[in-house]
């Protein structure tokens, strides 16, 4: 999606450990109307794959999942990041390691709001190493859910988490796919 990369370029800022910051227009200030042209090439892309409900995790996935669900005319679940207390038998739920922050989390669903009736689009603002998404992949196989696939806004190919979901034969669409950047001169190269 050229808008998005010329966006990026623009106002993308690289940091050290493989983190490119896009606060600007993504992850704090949020700009509505390139959200809503995401939104727009996500239900472009799967419009025909029968997207019953669309799934992504607090918090950043929020905003473009919502954005997505007005096209599609669906609901969007996100799963949350649990407090100890939340987790019985109501939930579904997923242990997920987060490389970029190093720490491990439990994210939950609840039963009364995914099942084996669905079919979801999962939507996420980056992938990296793929372990959020491989954990919302859990929850729908435990819920019965089929999966159109999986829509991601940012994807840093060179980290492979995309890629290895690829070869599973899951359908992946990045709309902007970082193949390496550098954070000493800035640089960002897109996979064409
Ligand atoms: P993975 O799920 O693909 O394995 O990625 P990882 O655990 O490494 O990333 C976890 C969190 O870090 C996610 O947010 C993800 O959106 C964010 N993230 C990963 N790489 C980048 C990056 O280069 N830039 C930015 N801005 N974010 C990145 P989260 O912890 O779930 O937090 P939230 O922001 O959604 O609340």
């Amino acid at each position: 999606m050229q808008l998005l990369k010329q966006r990026i370029r623009e106002e993308g800022v690289v940091k050290k450990g493989n983190v490119l910051k896009v606060d600007s227009f993504l992850n704090h200030r949020i700009d509505t109307q390139l959200l809503d042209a995401i939104g727009e090439e996500f239900y472009r892309l799967f419009a025909d794959a029968g997207v019953t409900k669309i799934v992504t995790i607090e918090a950043s996935g929020i905003g473009v999942a919502v954005m997505a669900a007005r096209y599609f005319g669906v609901p969007v679940v996100f799963a949350k990041k649990a407090k100890t207390a939340q987790l019985d038998d109501e939930f579904y739920s997923a242990r997920i390691h987060s490389f970029t922050h190093n720490n491990d989390y439990t994210a939950i669903i609840s039963r009364k709001y995914l099942s084996a009736e669905d079919t979801v689009l999962v939507i996420d603002d980056f992938l990296a190493n793929g372990e959020a998404t491989r954990g919302l992949l859990t929850i729908l196989d435990d819920a019965g859910a089929k999966l159109a696939g999986v829509g991601i806004v940012i994807e840093k190919g060179f980290q492979g988490g995309g890629d290895k979901l690829r070869a599973e034969g899951i359908r992946v669409e990045s709309l902007a796919l970082i193949d390496s950047m550098d954070w000493e001169t800035g640089e960002i190269v897109f996979r064409e």
